[in-house]
């Protein structure tokens, strides 16, 4: 299945979108660098739509104790209603359990439409 799901002007860098794959509801986002990636839009924890959610950072620990360090703006897409993030340029895992990460769609340009297969 293969589909264009938005125009590239339509999600702006650091923005996401809901669209649809078929009956598939997917999350397109675009990070700051302007790079599209499309997920799942329904949580792996309770199913929330994780368009409603952020797309944010995260903070790292620093060596100094109580310190962090604020980093991949635009890359963590947080769930609003219990907070897990997934990383959307690491194929969507949650950062606190790599090993689990959202279902992912290809994303191709093509002119000015994104394209989502699966
Ligand atoms: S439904 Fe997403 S963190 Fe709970």
């Amino acid at each position: 299945m293969k589909q264009v799901v938005c125009k590239k002007e339509d999600i702006m860098p650091g923005e996401m979108m809901q669209s649809n794959l078929g009956r598939i509801e997917i999350v397109v986002c675009r990070t700051l660098d302007g790079e599209f990636y499309a997920y799942t839009n329904k949580c792996i924890h309770q199913g929330a739509s994780l368009s409603k959610g952020k797309l944010c950072g995260t903070s790292t620990q620093t060596d100094t104790v109580g310190e962090y360090n604020y980093c991949h703006e635009g890359e963590i897409l947080r769930c609003p209603w219990h907070g897990r993030e997934f990383d959307i340029k690491n194929d969507g895992k949650m950062l606190a359990d790599p090993k689990v990460k959202l279902p992912s769609f290809q994303v191709d340009i093509e002119g000015d439409d994104v394209v989502v297969s699966k």
